[in-house]
């Protein structure tokens, strides 16, 4: 059988996980690259072949077929020849971090995990893995400490399976009903008063007039909705929405009515979603995603046949002030929990006063025990602090102790969820960061691996994505080069 590669570019580890894949999925067979993409001799048949990431189609004695994957990708192709990623539901929403999905599919067949099987991400953030383990008819489970998060994956579930003829059919009934274009006053509340200073007063009683149209009309599609209406929040607001502070904007109030571009945008994902469900059906296993803390996963959790995730980095983007209005508006939070949510996530610079002073004493003594190379190296930082380093890189060695610690206990309850033997893989990037004017890289893969060991993980590989670059990220922060790093339960 002949594979072929999709017409656009890729990079060196894309053909690398292909050919992995293909390897897997066909059950051991001989493989030799050709210019058009892989000649399989050997192995299982063109069924496996349906279900790789990184081919459009292939050639066998019965005829072409074509990828599951490549019908969808080109549901969303534009004119250039680009690998696509915002198809199906994975466009739904913006989501700062969300990662590349074609590497959760291809790391779901190189684990090869079958349908009915069970996958868990215990950072789940957008729910990319789990939309993925979806269109593989496998099951995924995901926590995420962040409840919009929790509230998109699981927005992004339940459209999967929920026939397009139903959505168009609420966004009917919404669009028609008395309350959807007529001004509610709103009530004031402590919810109210955080929104207001970042709406006029026009678009606040307009965006509370849609939510209340959509939770008395949507019935259980309503969180669909509610995140289309979510994501064009922070552009229809008094926010800069290309700035990843809340800073107040500069730049013009888009020209389309909210109501109208709430429709429109409607119209759009409901087009690509029925496109994706005339290639996978509707009948697809409903994963769900769960507020909690990735250090506790929830005691009815697995047993799990892998893990796939990308866990928060060392010094996160302050992603959740992208997220602030649409928290507090779909009341996912108390605008006083703001400040506690952002300190509690692994990762967060938002952390401060007697907490960081414990954490900068268990530094200096390890009292989390972490192992040595790693506690070493955040004194060795602690000792390179400089009085030219400003109070941001001065913080750093504590956070970095902090996630090495935090990031330790999420290993120990990962594995405690998962199957002998099963795999887990991260995609996490490397840091580096300048202290008394030199400059040190934090090797955060290494670390990450031998803070899993600690907990009983065995470290399988360490792969570099060279170029890969996360979509939903600003320019300037993009992370470029990332390693895939693969643990096994001994
Ligand atoms: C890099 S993002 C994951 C993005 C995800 N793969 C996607 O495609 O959208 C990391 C996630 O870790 C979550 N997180 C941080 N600390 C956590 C904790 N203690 N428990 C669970 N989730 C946490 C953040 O809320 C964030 O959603």
């Amino acid at each position: 059988m002949r594979l072929n590669w999709h017409d656009y570019s890729y990079y060196p580890y894309e053909r690398e996980l292909a050919v992995r894949e293909a390897a897997a999925l066909f059950g051991g067979p001989d493989l030799r690259e050709i210019p058009s993409g892989l000649e399989v001799t050997g192995g299982k048949g063109a069924k496996a072949a349906e279900r790789l990431t990184y081919f459009a189609g292939g050639e066998n004695g019965r005829g072409p077929m074509e990828t599951l994957q490549s019908r969808l990708e080109c549901t969303v192709r534009t004119s250039r020849p680009r690998q696509a990623t915002r198809y199906s539901v994975h466009g739904l929403h913006e989501y700062k971090g969300k990662f590349n999905p074609q590497v959760a599919k291809a790391l779901l067949n190189i684990f090869e995990i079958a349908p009915g099987r069970r996958v868990f991400d215990p950072f789940c953030g957008s729910g990319t893995t789990l939309v993925e383990c979806a269109h593989a008819g496998v099951l995924g489970h995901g926590v995420d400490l962040n409840p919009f998060a929790v509230f998109l994956t699981n927005a992004k579930l339940q459209a999967l399976v929920t026939p397009v003829a139903h959505l168009r059919a609420d966004l009917r009934r919404l669009s028609s009903s008395p309350t959807f274009r007529r001004s509610v006053s709103v009530d004031e509340n402590a919810r109210i008063r955080y929104l207001r200073p970042w709406f006029t007063p026009k678009m606040l009683d307009m965006i509370e007039t849609i939510r209340i149209a959509v939770e008395g009309a949507a019935g259980p599609s309503a969180p669909v909705f509610l995140a289309i209406a979510s994501n064009l929040l922070r552009d229809y607001s008094l926010q800069d929405p290309k700035d990843l502070r809340t800073r107040r904007r500069r730049t013009p109030m888009p020209r389309t009515p909210f109501p109208e571009a709430f429709t429109t945008a409607c119209e759009r994902f409901f087009d690509r979603l029925e496109s994706a469900q005339a290639v996978l059906g509707t009948c697809l296993p409903q994963g769900s995603a769960k507020r909690c803390d990735a250090r506790c996963p929830a005691p009815d959790a697995g047993p799990f046949d892998a893990a796939i995730t990308s866990p928060p980095y060392a010094m996160a983007l302050p992603y959740i002030d992208t997220q602030r209005l649409s928290l507090v508006w779909l009341g996912l939070l108390e605008p006083d929990g703001i400040r506690s949510l952002e300190s509690e996530l692994i990762g967060s610079r938002e952390f401060g006063g007697a907490a960081r002073r414990t954490v900068t004493d268990a530094l200096q003594e390890n009292a989390d025990g972490l192992p040595d190379a790693e506690a070493a190296f955040c004194r060795r930082l602690q000792d390179a602090l400089s009085e030219q380093d400003g109070f941001r890189r001065k913080a750093l060695p504590v956070l970095l102790y902090r996630y090495f610690a935090l990031m330790r206990d999420s290993f120990r309850a990962t594995r405690s969820v998962m199957r002998k033997d099963a795999p887990f893989a991260l995609i996490v990037g490397r840091n580096h960061t300048v202290l008394g004017g030199i400059r040190y890289d934090i090797d955060t893969p290494s670390h990450l691996a031998a803070l899993a060991a600690q907990t009983g993980w065995k470290l399988k590989e360490l792969m570099p994505l060279q170029t890969y670059r996360r979509y939903g990220y600003h320019v300037s922060n993009a992370v470029r080069a990332e390693t895939l790093v693969v643990l096994a339960n001994p």
